[in-house]
């Protein structure tokens, strides 16, 4: 059942975070799916600009419409990540996304606030969902590159100006993390000053945490043993989610984690079978391990067992 963001932050608030995965495949999808529904879960699919490039973007609303009739018992968003003004309204009139993001982050404050507020008042008019953005996260994003010196945290009494002007219904906030594999140098911690400061200022108000991922080492490990070269990565301590939901932060983003695992699977499978080109096999094993890696986050989001309790609260 599709469902907007709005009404899964308003059943998490304060109590966990709701996992926002993307996907690009169908059997990232299936994955996916089975993973949320062992784990009893809500979740948010996010497709990404890319992933919409991928195969086709007709594609993989296709494989969304088929999961969600495959797993009738999943209760989830679909979401844009990373949107610009044009693709959110392509997104908007497709009748199918039930919420977008308009990131207009990298634009100064006032015309971030213009351009989030044009989209908000389109969406709401369909009763779609929307994410905005305040802040700069480091790392890549698209087409964008911000390095680590030039991000910004979210100031707080910016954020609450921000929501009061544009409407949206939720915000993500900068608090130290950046998207990819090579998160921190250093100190690996998130900013919960900022979140505190933030929660003080809108309490109530659903934020949302970009690169996410925690960049499992023993995942990169055997990647590596396998023949890949990814050096000094680190992601965020996954200890941090739950500390992170209470203060407000309702979903959060991972997509890093379900690379790496897709990555170690078919390294792994083609090492030890270097005769084998049938890509069904190792496909199979990705979606059971990505099953398995999905309902273990959605155990340290708080997410895992929600669903009889959501259902009852949407009268469902
Ligand atoms: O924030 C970016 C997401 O990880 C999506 O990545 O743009 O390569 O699909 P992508
Ligand atoms: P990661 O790169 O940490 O998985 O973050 C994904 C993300 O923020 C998607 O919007
Ligand atoms: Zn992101």
């Amino acid at each position: 059942m599709i469902v907007t963001t709005s009404q899964l932050f308003k059943h998490a608030y304060g109590k966990y975070a709701v996992g926002a995965y993307n996907i690009n495949n169908a059997e990232q999808a299936m994955g996916l799916f089975k993973g949320a529904i062992s784990s009893q879960a809500p979740f948010i699919i996010q497709i990404s600009k890319g992933a919409r490039k991928y195969t086709d973007k007709k594609m993989l609303e296709a494989v969304i419409r088929a999961a969600d009739e495959i797993f009738p018992d999943a209760i989830f968003a679909v979401h844009l990540d990373h949107g610009d003004e044009e693709t959110c309204y392509d997104c908007i009139n497709s009748g199918f996304y039930s919420s977008v993001m308009i990131d207009a982050s990298h634009d100064p404050f006032d015309k971030n606030v213009e351009i989030t507020k044009r989209v908000t008042d389109a969406a709401h008019k369909k009763g779609i969902s929307v994410e905005a953005e305040l802040g700069m996260l480091g790392g890549v994003e698209e087409d964008i590159k911000v390095d680590e010196g030039h991000a910004m945290l979210t100031d707080p009494a910016e954020a609450e100006d921000f929501v009061k002007k544009t409407g949206c219904d939720s915000l993500a906030c900068a608090i130290g993390t950046s998207h990819g594999a090579f998160k921190f140098k250093g100190r690996q911690s998130l900013h919960f000053d900022v979140l505190e400061k933030i929660k003080a200022r809108m309490p109530g108000f659903p934020l949302v945490m970009h690169g996410s991922s925690s960049v499992p080492k023993d995942e990169v490990d055997r990647i590596n043993a396998a023949g890949g070269t990814i050096k000094d990565s680190m992601g965020v301590d996954v200890n941090e989610y739950l500390p992170a939901a209470k203060l407000g932060v309702t979903k959060i983003n991972i997509d890093t984690d379900g690379r790496l695992v897709w990555t170690r699977v078919h390294r792994e499978f083609f090492r030890d079978k270097p005769g084998e080109f049938d890509f069904r096999p190792p496909g199979k094993i990705f979606i059971e391990e990505y099953a398995k890696f999905i309902a273990s986050r959605n155990v340290l989001l708080g997410s895992a067992n929600q669903l009889t309790d959501l259902r009852k609260s949407l009268g469902k």
